[in-house]
């Protein structure tokens, strides 16, 4: 694999995703050997600060970050950094940041590529992209994805990208007027964790699975997001946020339409992402005739934390039911759950099977695949088999991959692979214009009917979330696969067999 040189301009660098994220995830590619020898950082921040008080201060968070620090690896890494102060709303800034890259490039310091990463509030979008094209930074010639020799420009933009639909068309109206589609890389860090793309390779590598993925086999699947912690800091962009926009418009989304889509014959970016708006585009929610298809709720303290108004209907926990409006997926719910400061931390689909024909409601479980996405890593299969005994007693088994557990590696965090995949002109990653319209066109339509109904219960800190989530999905005839049935509390996916290692 051939990493081609460029010069990454982050804006955002003194900001708290570049200290906890972009520098750790560039630190470990440095590690590993995969930042080529051309590959050179700017680190764009508002702050008076000078080159070496900057890299003292990052140097903090790559020590804190990363589980295995060597000065040597850091060393090697520091010396492709500069920092330079810009004020992203003053035109002037924008006029040194052209000389700086200009003579840079004259020096042959720079490479010809550019990756400009948008580390910065959604707001600075479209300023950051309409200063560089009015320092002429911004190349006009049509991007040749199918040329890879050809000089590159690529935008990494974070999210949020808008607060609902009109918003994010408003902004991506801006971009597109001065940059390509095809050159904006839009983050959904959950399509590069791990186990998200190893759901593809399950469903495409096995026989054994992608033939039951249909509404005859499958009755029911889950995708539940649990979070420990509150807003936190975070509490002044929540508060206008919530569940719905800050997880369900994107992660929640995405990981249905990785689930739920139909295979592409090969792994080309732009067959992923049609399949993924096909998909996308025949996501409903019955909002008339399904008595409680959503539920809303927010946790007792939210109001009382830091920069959260003191009378705030914004949600922080959210589960709902979806369907796909097509021949595979006919009758087959989609059971989406998302909260903070619940009493475990989790990220974990299950895949509910339908019982053997012919077999009573209760007297044989249903087979359960469950694929532990975060903290844990790791796939869950339960079986039906005969007890070792003289009659013919049935029991449950339960198979276990625990990945966290095989591998004697801690598994890439997501940021590397993006960072690589923007190198590598890989988009299949990032979100497409297309799949985000849609994504945010329901989302304003379950915010609407939210709105309407009132909709809004409160919970306990350190709860499983209000009691109305689980009465939901009682109400369908199913549970949770998240919480444990008795007690109702949540249970994260967790390693139940041997820790044995492979080096
Ligand atoms: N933090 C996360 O975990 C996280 C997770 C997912 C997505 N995101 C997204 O990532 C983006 C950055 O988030 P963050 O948490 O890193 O924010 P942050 O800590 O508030 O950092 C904001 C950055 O923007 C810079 N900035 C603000 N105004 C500026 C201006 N006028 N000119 C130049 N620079 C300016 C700040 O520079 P100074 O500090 O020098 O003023 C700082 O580097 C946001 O879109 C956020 O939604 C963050």
């Amino acid at each position: 694999m051939e990493i081609p040189g460029c010069l990454m301009t982050i804006f955002g660098a003194t900001g708290d995703l570049t200290h906890r994220k972009l520098i750790p995830a560039l630190y470990q590619l440095q590690c590993q050997g995969l930042l080529p020898d051309d590959f050179s950082i700017l680190a764009v921040g508002r702050r008076a600060l000078t080159t070496r008080s900057y890299l003292e201060q990052i140097r903090q968070s790559a020590v804190k970050y990363s589980a295995d620090f060597s000065s040597g690896v850091w060393n090697a890494l520091e010396n492709r950094i500069e920092y330079i102060r810009v004020d992203i709303l003053n035109k002037d800034s924008f006029i040194r940041l052209a000389e700086i890259i200009n003579k840079g490039r004259a020096e042959s310091r720079y490479a010809c590529n550019d990756m400009f990463y948008l580390a910065v509030a959604p707001e600075y979008f479209a300023p950051i992209v309409n200063g560089l094209d009015s320092i002429r930074l911004i190349d006009h010639t049509p991007a040749d994805t199918s040329d890879d020799s050809k000089k590159w420009q690529r935008f990494v933009i974070e999210k949020p990208f808008g607060k609902d639909l009109a918003s994010a068309s408003e902004l991506n109206r801006s971009l597109t007027s001065v940059i390509p589609e095809e050159s904006i890389y839009r983050i959904d860090h959950y399509l590069a964790k791990e186990m998200i793309q190893n759901i593809t390779m399950l469903r495409s590598r096995n026989t054994i699975f992608e033939p039951l993925w249909n509404h005859n086999y499958i009755d029911n699947i889950q995708i539940s997001i649990l979070e420990r912690d509150g807003v936190g800091s975070r509490g002044g962009y929540y508060d206008n946020s919530g569940a719905l926009r800050d997880m369900v418009q994107n992660h929640l989304l995405q990981i249905v339409a990785v689930l739920a889509m139909d295979l592409t014959p090969d792994n080309k970016a732009e067959q992923i992402r049609d399949e993924k708006v096909r998909l996308l585009s025949s996501l409903k929610i019955d909002f008339k005739s399904d008595p409680a298809p959503v539920v809303l709720g927010q946790y007792r303290s939210y109001r009382s934390e830091q920069h959260v108004t003191a009378d705030s209907a914004t949600e922080t926990f959210a589960a709902l039911k979806v369907s796909v409006d097509n021949e595979r997926w006919q009758g087959v719910p989609f059971y989406l759950v998302t909260g903070k400061k619940l009493s475990a931390k989790a990220a974990l689909v299950s895949v509910e099977f339908k019982k053997p024909a012919g077999s009573q409601q209760d007297d044989i479980p249903a087979n359960l695949l469950q694929i532990g996405i975060q903290p844990q890593e790791g796939i869950h299969l339960k079986l039906n088999m005969k007890k070792p005994t003289v009659t013919d007693e049935m029991d449950v088994a339960e198979m276990e991959y625990c990945q966290s557990c095989y591998y004697d590696f801690n598994s890439p965090d997501s940021y590397e692979k993006l960072l690589l995949d923007v190198m590598l002109g890989d988009s299949t990653r990032f979100t497409r214009w297309d799949e985000l319209r849609l994504s945010w066109k329901l989302t304003d339509d379950i915010a609407e009917y939210c709105n309407r109904n009132n909709i809004l219960d409160l919970y306990d800190d350190d709860s499983a979330g209000p009691g109305s989530a689980v009465n939901m999905i009682k109400a369908y005839g199913r549970r949770w696969w998240h919480l444990d049935e008795g007690s109702n509390k949540p249970m994260p996916f967790f390693c139940r067999t041997d820790n044995r290692r492979r080096q």
